[in-house]
């Protein structure tokens, strides 16, 4: 076997949903490589996705499913550790101690709970306010120091590392690492057809806003068709998409899907409309992304095999986290239960 270096990967997607070429191309796709050059670790958040309501039914189906969806991806579970978060009590447990460690004044200034409250704070689960400390002990309950994620996470990261800082501050201790983000460039942030200036996601109302894992050819080809452009054509330069989010996006999910730069993509395409261009695009996304949904479908005829392997995956998970847990509950003062 190869030694891997000791660097820990962490990453987590939530099952609210079928992953979006957002997901896959700002997240998911770059998990893949990390397999083989690190620990990887990467957790489906069901405990993250109650935070707004999930019907209990569909909850059950979406994790099945977006575990189908990540070793369709490529996520290998023999080169990885794959795990749903409810399945191993590290999470639950640090994230109620990293209550007591974060600040109400840091929570305060996450963008994302403003976003996703919405006018009605005062209704929002106390779930959704203390997110971001569920999302720290996710990562530190492993001392993982890597976490490949897209750009909407970023704020969400540097309050983890505040939350670790502060911890080990007040109890004179260096337990917990500095945790690095990994964001990709190109894809980090892919946003909504419908709107180029909100990121696309599985929980948009408008289906059309986003193109899902599972969406058919003709599904990808109508979303395209009917993505929102301008009048103008494809530009040389990148300064000629300045003011059109919209164009800018597919140009972005163009250079992602291709493996390469915005700035080719407009080298090759530049003179053209958009419908022209979207017709290339279709093409491209319906290859790269028809056999994933046809692996997903596969999968998903086998629920036993795919519960086991999320088994297996919260018990590995479990022997890295359980060790870390007796530690944190010695330094905090936590009578031992045996
Ligand atoms: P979630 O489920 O919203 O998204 C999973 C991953 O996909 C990325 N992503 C995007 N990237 C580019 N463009 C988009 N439109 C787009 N939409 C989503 C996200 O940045 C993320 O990397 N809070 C996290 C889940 C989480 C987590 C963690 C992540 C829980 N604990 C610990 C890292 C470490 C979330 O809601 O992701």
């Amino acid at each position: 076997m190869v030694m891997k270096p000791m660097t820990r990967v962490f990453s987590g997607i939530q099952p609210s949903g079928v992953p979006t070429l957002g997901n896959y191309l700002g997240a998911i796709r770059n998990w893949v490589p990390m397999q083989d050059a690190h620990e990887s670790i990467f957790c489906i958040v069901d405990l993250h996705a109650i935070t707004v309501w999930q019907d209990p039914k569909e909850l059950s189906r979406q994790t099945r499913e977006m575990a189908a969806a990540l070793i369709a991806c490529g996520l290998d579970s023999k080169r990885c550790t794959l795990f749903v978060q409810s399945h191993v009590p590290a999470h639950a447990e640090l994230g109620w101690i990293f209550n007591c460690v974060a600040r109400i004044g840091w929570l305060n200034r996450m963008t994302q709970f403003k976003d996703k409250a919405g006018k009605d704070r005062e209704a929002a689960s106390a779930g959704l306010y203390v997110y971001p400390n569920l999302m720290a002990a996710d990562i530190l309950a492993y001392h993982a120091t890597k976490v490949p994620v897209g750009d909407d996470q970023k704020q969400h990261l540097e309050l983890a590392n505040d939350i670790a800082q502060k911890f080990n501050h007040d109890y004179g201790v260096e337990f917990f690492p500095n945790i690095e983000p990994l964001i990709q460039g190109v894809a980090a942030r892919v946003m909504s057809l419908r709107d180029g200036t909100k990121k696309m996601s599985k929980s948009d109302p408008s289906d059309q806003s986003r193109i899902n894992l599972t969406d058919d050819a003709d599904a990808i080809a109508l979303k395209i068709r009917r993505a929102k452009t301008d009048a103008e054509p494809i530009p040389e330069h990148m300064a000629g998409l300045e003011g059109r989010p919209e164009a800018r996006n597919l140009v972005g999910i163009m250079a992602a899907i291709t493996d390469t730069l915005p700035e080719n993509v407009l080298r090759e395409h530049s003179g053209q409309g958009f419908g022209a261009f979207k017709g290339t695009l279709t093409e491209a996304l319906v290859a790269h992304l028809s056999p994933i949904a046809a692996e997903m479908r596969r999968l998903l005829t086998d629920p036993g095999a795919l519960d086991a392997a999320l088994h297996l995956g919260a018990e590995r998970a479990n022997a890295v986290a359980e060790p870390i847990m007796k530690q944190a509950r010695e330094i905090i003062g936590l009578l031992p239960a045996r």
